[in-house]
């Protein structure tokens, strides 16, 4: 119900063609989305140039990062780390805008792992300023190169003459753009096995089947407590996250080279933790949450967790499933406001781990289904 509900407030706030039970792969983009996609690619549109949205949200990684050296993602100037693992840009559409859930009590949706931009309108405008991303120093400095880019007539076409003109409405025009991509079904497709089983058109195998019924079951995995797998009553898919915030208790990744990152980057040095929604909301209960991401196309997108501490589905697996068993994992990164009741002992078999990582690698998209025409 919940996810139902998720669902008509992306498609009434964000206008997408959201909820649409079959994919559409031949659609045509938009002139916006087409406009948008050309931005997301351009490797010009950072200083210097060479980084481009795509660069760390690849289309063949789930629109996560293809560097999986680094837990962390790195920017235009190489020497530059981020604090946090790239997640995937590909069905963030869906996450409603940001926003206390009074009848639940909690926050939900929103863009960043710690929702710290409402929409992705919002989200858009930070990684051209980021000077751990694309360091562009302000919007005009973007705006200039899509003054010179060869889809400025484009954009001229679709905002009007004298649309690049004055910054800040340029700025915005730009990231409305990108948002528009974004909505596209380019990275909304919903062509992973698991969707063609859904509509009844491709089959499980049994031990994908197995690892789908513990993934399901409230006292085994429980994972679909936080990553849904049902389909709304309208027929619309699964996006494997109900967009709210958690703190797994996931340990910090002292591996991570934003710790002996310059100051000017990281300040707090080997200090650093990432207090995530916390610091968004200013609330102290909620330090430590981070948002429930997507598992849509998960087997594309190592590293894993906002600190990319993992490096494979089945240690993920193993974490919830030992984390209050096994001292091997160590202390939370933030010790504070820990899920102790889904979590942490599940008492699964060697076995159902793997059943339930065969599972997960169904969500990728482009798979074939042979009956599907
Ligand atoms: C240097 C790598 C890098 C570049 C370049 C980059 N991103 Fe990201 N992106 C990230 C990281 C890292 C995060 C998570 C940051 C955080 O949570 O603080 C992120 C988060 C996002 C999210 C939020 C996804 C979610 O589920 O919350 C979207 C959407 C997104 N980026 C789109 C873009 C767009 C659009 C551009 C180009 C304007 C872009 N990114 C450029 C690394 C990058
Ligand atoms: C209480 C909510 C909750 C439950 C239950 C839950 N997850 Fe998660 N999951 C999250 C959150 C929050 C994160 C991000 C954690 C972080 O970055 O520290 C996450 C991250 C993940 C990731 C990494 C995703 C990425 O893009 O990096 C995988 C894989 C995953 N979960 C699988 C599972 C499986 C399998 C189960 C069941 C065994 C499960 N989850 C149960 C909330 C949950």
């Amino acid at each position: 119900m919940k996810f139902l509900r998720l669902c008509f407030t992306g498609l009434i706030l964000l206008g997408i063609q959201a909820c649409q039970s079959d994919p559409a792969p031949t659609e045509q983009l938009s002139a916006e989305a087409e406009l948008g996609k050309a931005m997301f690619f351009d490797t010009s549109l950072s200083s210097p140039a060479g980084q481009s949205c795509a660069s760390c949200h690849s289309p063949q990684h789930g629109f996560a990062d293809p560097d999986q050296l680094f837990p962390v993602s790195q920017g235009v100037h190489p020497e530059r780390f981020g604090n946090r693992n790239t997640p995937s840009a590909a069905y963030a559409a869906y996450s409603p805008a940001f926003h206390y859930d009074e009848e639940e009590g909690l926050y939900v949706g929103g863009q960043f792992w710690d929702g710290r931009a409402a929409t992705l309108e919002a989200q858009a405008k930070q990684p051209f300023l980021n000077p751990v991303e694309m360091n562009n120093a302000n919007p005009e400095e973007v705006v200039n190169k899509v003054r010179r880019a060869d889809y400025a007539e484009q954009f001229e076409s679709l905002y009007g003459k004298g649309a690049l003109d004055e910054v800040s409405q340029a700025y915005e025009y730009i990231a409305r753009a990108i948002a528009a991509y974004e909505r596209s079904h380019e990275l909304n497709p919903f062509t992973s096995k698991f969707d063609y089983y859904l509509r009844g058109k491709a089959q499980l195998s049994e031990q994908e089947m197995r690892g789908l019924k513990l993934f399901e079951a409230e006292n085994k995995g429980n994972c679909a407590a936080c990553h849904p797998t049902s389909m709304g009553e309208d027929g619309s898919l699964p996006l494997l996250t109900d967009f709210t915030y958690d703190n797994l208790g996931s340990p910090a990744n002292l591996e991570s080279p934003f710790y002996v990152m310059d100051k000017r980057f990281n300040p707090d040095g080997s200090a650093f933790r990432d207090f995530g929604l916390g610091v968004t909301t200013g609330k102290t209960e909620e330090n430590g949450k981070v948002k429930v991401p997507t598992l849509r196309n998960i087997e594309l997108t190592a590293p894993y967790n906002h600190n990319g501490v993992f490096t494979t589905l089945r240690q993920v697996v193993d974490f919830y499933n030992t984390r209050d068993v096994d001292e091997k994992w160590g202390e939370p990164e933030i010790e504070a406001n820990v899920n102790r009741d889904e979590l942490g002992d599940l008492k699964l078999t060697e076995q159902e781990v793997e059943d339930i990582v065969a599972f997960m690698k169904t969500l990728t998209d482009g798979y074939e289904s042979k009956d599907k025409n």
